[in-house]
C-alpha cells in the first residue's frame, strides 16, 4: 500500500508530527506546497496534517476541494491545536461542522494531536489576533464555559506535542 504524508505548518508543530508519523510508516512525507492532487491521486493512503486556525485545519482544502477525486482513497487527516484533548466537543463538532462537509465526514477518518505555541515566536499578525481575541472572549458579560477556556489558551505558551500522541493514527493506518 502506498502511502504519503501531506502537511502544512507554519510554527513546525504539524511539521513534528507528519516526520514522526512517516518514520513510523516508513512513507514518504511532503510539504503540501510541493503536491499536487495529481501527485496524490497516485498513492492509496493519503494522511493530511495541518495547525488548527481559528478552527480552520490549515491547508485542508487540498483535500476537501479535490474530495470527489480523492474519495476512494483512505483519507486520513489530523490537526494539532492548543485546546485541551479532553475537549472532545471542541473537535469533534466545531472543527469537523467546520471543516468537512457532511458526505465527507464519513470518508475521511480525523486526529487531533496537541501543537505548540509559543507567544514570542509568533507573528504579529498571529500576536495581534490572539490579543484581540482575548480581549473579547473576556468582554463577555456570561461567558460560556468554552469562552472560559479561550480566554485561559489565549495565554497558552509552550510546546505540547507528544510523540506518543500519534499512536491510533499509525495503527488505524497500519490496519487498513
Ligand atoms: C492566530 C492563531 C489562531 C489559532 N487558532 C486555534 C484554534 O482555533 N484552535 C486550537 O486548538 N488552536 C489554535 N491555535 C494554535 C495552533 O493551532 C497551534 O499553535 C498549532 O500547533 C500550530 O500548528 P503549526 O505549528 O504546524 O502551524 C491558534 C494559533 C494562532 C497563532
Amino acid at each position: 500500500m502506498k502511502t504519503i504524508v501531506v502537511y502544512k505548518s507554519k510554527y513546525g508543530a504539524t511539521k513534528e508530527y507528519a516526520q514522526w508519523i512517516g518514520k513510523e510508516l516508513d512513507c514518504q512525507v511532503t510539504d503540501a506546497k510541493l503536491v499536487s492532487v495529481e501527485d496524490l491521486l497516485t498513492y492509496d493512503t493519503i494522511i493530511y496534517g495541518g495547525g488548527l486556525y481559528a478552527e480552520v485545519i490549515d491547508g485542508v482544502r487540498l483535500i476537501t476541494k479535490n474530495f470527489d477525486r480523492l474519495k476512494e482513497k483512505n483519507l486520513i487527516v489530523f490537526s494539532t491545536g492548543i485546546t485541551p484533548l479532553d475537549c472532545s466537543e471542541y473537535y469533534d463538532k466545531m472543527v469537523v461542522e467546520k471543516n468537512f462537509k457532511p458526505e465527507m465526514r464519513t470518508s475521511i477518518k480525523t486526529f487531533y494531536f496537541l501543537g505548540k505555541m509559543i507567544l514570542s515566536e509568533l507573528s504579529v499578525v498571529h500576536r495581534t489576533a490572539i490579543k484581540a481575541l482575548k480581549k473579547l472572549m473576556a468582554s463577555k458579560e456570561n461567558p460560556t464555559e468554552m469562552e472560559k477556556l479561550l480566554v485561559d489558551l489565549c495565554d497558552a505558551d509552550g510546546d505540547f506535542t507528544d510523540r506518543n500522541a500519534i499512536h491510533p493514527l499509525v495503527e488505524y493506518v497500519k490496519a487498513l
